[in-house]
Formats: C-alpha cells, structure tokens, sequence
C-alpha cells in the first residue's frame, strides 16, 4: 500500500498512472474509518484500475470547534484497515497546510438551495467547508469516480452539484447506507456511544422505517408530526429535524405528487452524539 502526505508527490506518482488511460476511482473519508467506508472502498475497486483513499479530517466543515477536538484519530487502525482490504490502495494523508497553506477558509459556492435547509440550517458554513476540501482533494486527484455514502444524502447531492458547476470530469456514485445489526446508520460517531445506547439508537432507523410504512397512506406533514411524537415520548433522545424531501432538490414536501421521489431526513442528539439518518419513502 503506497502512502502519501504530500499533494506534490502524490501527483506525480498519479500521473505516470494516468498517462496509461487507466481508471482512478477516490475516497475521500475523514478516517475513522469503519464498514460502511470499507464498501465504498471495495465498490472503487471493483470498479477502477486503482483507488486513492484520502483520510483528512477537515477543519473547515465544523462549525463546533469542540466537535472538531473530539473527532477521533485513528490513522494507524485506518491504514491496518485499508490494508487488510487491499495492499494495491493508495492513501493520501495531507497535512492542514498542504491543503490550505495559511488560508484556512471556506470558499462560497451557490447550490441552488441544496446546502440551505436540514444540514445547513443546522451547522452553518458546513457545506461551503465539504465542498472547499472536496474541490481540492478532487484537483489533486482528478479521479474518474468518486464514492460517498447515502447516510449523508444533501452531502452526495452537494457534491454532485458541485463537480456539475466546476465542470470537473468525474462520475459521483453514491453509495446504500450501511448498518449496524440493529439499524444504527453506521457512523464514525457511534464510536462514541456506550454498548447500551447504540442498540437504543437503533430506535433512529424503526422510527424511519415505520414512518416509511405510514408515508404510503398518510400526508408528509401527518408522519412529520407522527415521528416528532415519537421522539417527544423518548426523553432520552433530543430530536433537532424530521423533514419529509423530493430527493432531488431537497424541497420539503407539501403535497406528495406522482413520479416523485421522497426521502425522509432525521437530525437526533443522544446522550450528546448527534447522530443522522434518512429513508427512501416511495
Ligand atoms: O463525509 C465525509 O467524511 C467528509 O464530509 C468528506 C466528504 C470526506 C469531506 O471532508
């Protein structure tokens, strides 16, 4: 497995790789790592000559600077980990100043309303920090695919977005939600939930899941409040957003109309871990 810290060297070794019209297929994680990220990276390379894998905890996308301290590190079990799926991986572990020299700011993208609601109204600048490292990581890449998983479904939208206005040559595929034999979306802040709550946090997903079976027969606004009762009954969780979306353009949805996809979007805090999730509804 081939490691690289600096963008210079990266590059270099990549375009010897290219110039032989070869597939590149890309990860970029935050490490942390755990199964779900494993299935983005078995499904790059099934699907490509060869797969960088970036592990960089971006300082920009947190508007919680204590979220930022508590994010877990983990380089070493990450790469034993990556390792153990493949030895061919190439893994690009930059340094905060490689990335951003001394400008460590988020540029400003417009995506059409996409990054305003659920996510963005919640952590504010987050997006414009996803999209700043993503473009960067994607420059020094330049893969022909790039895999993100459908637990953060605006994130996979966003990124689509952004590669359509920059006019970058890369296929985004997301990628099903893996989870935890209960139901908890798998997640690098599971970590920090003790044994007892993560089978508890599986209520997250039943609650979804349920929501999907009354969706079939009632209003969004019905099964909006429907699963805000549910959790205003579990004193244990603080809910922060149920919303009921098209899947394309993260309307909530007022009237559910023929041919349209909808999705449901869930925001928890448990025992201080904000946890996400989200459903296809029809
Ligand atoms: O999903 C993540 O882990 C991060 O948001 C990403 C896409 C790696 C950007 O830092």
């Amino acid at each position: 497995m081939l490691i690289f810290s600096s963008k210079k060297v990266l590059i270099s070794h990549l375009s010897a790789f290219k110039h032989a019209s070869n597939s590149l297929g890309m990860v970029p994680t935050m490490g942390a790592l755990h199964k779900g990220h494993l299935a983005l990276v078995k499904k790059a390379i099934s699907e490509n000559d060869a797969v960088v894998v970036s592990i960089f905890v971006n300082p920009t996308q947190f508007d919680n600077k204590d979220d930022l301290k508590k994010y877990p590190s983990t380089l070493d079990t990450d790469l034993e980990y990556l390792k153990s799926i493949s030895d061919e991986l190439i893994v690009f572990t930059p340094s905060v100043t490689d990335l951003y020299s001394k400008n460590i700011k988020s540029k400003e993208y417009e995506f059409n309303g996409l990054d305003k609601r659920m996510e963005g109204e919640f952590r504010s600048n987050h997006f414009s920090g996803v999209a700043t490292v993503v473009e960067k990581l994607f420059s020094i890449v330049k893969p022909n695919r790039a895999y993100f998983g459908e637990k953060d479904f605006q994130q996979l939208l966003i990124i689509k977005k952004l590669v359509q206005k920059m006019n970058m040559p890369i296929e985004i595929i997301g990628c099903p939600i893996v989870r935890e034999p209960g139901g908890l979306a798998m997640s690098s802040r599971n970590e920090r939930l003790p044994e007892s709550l993560r089978n508890r946090a599986s209520f997250i997903y039943k609650t979804l899941i349920s929501a999907k079976k009354i969706f079939g027969m009632k209003s969004a606004q019905y099964v909006r409040n429907w699963v805000q009762n549910k959790f205003d009954d579990a004193s244990d969780f603080d809910l922060e957003y149920i919303e009921i979306c098209d899947q394309e353009t993260l309307i909530p949805v007022k009237r559910k109309q023929k041919n349209t996809k909808y999705r449901a979007f869930i925001a928890v805090y448990i025992s201080g871990v904000r946890l996400i999730d989200n459903i296809a509804l029809n």
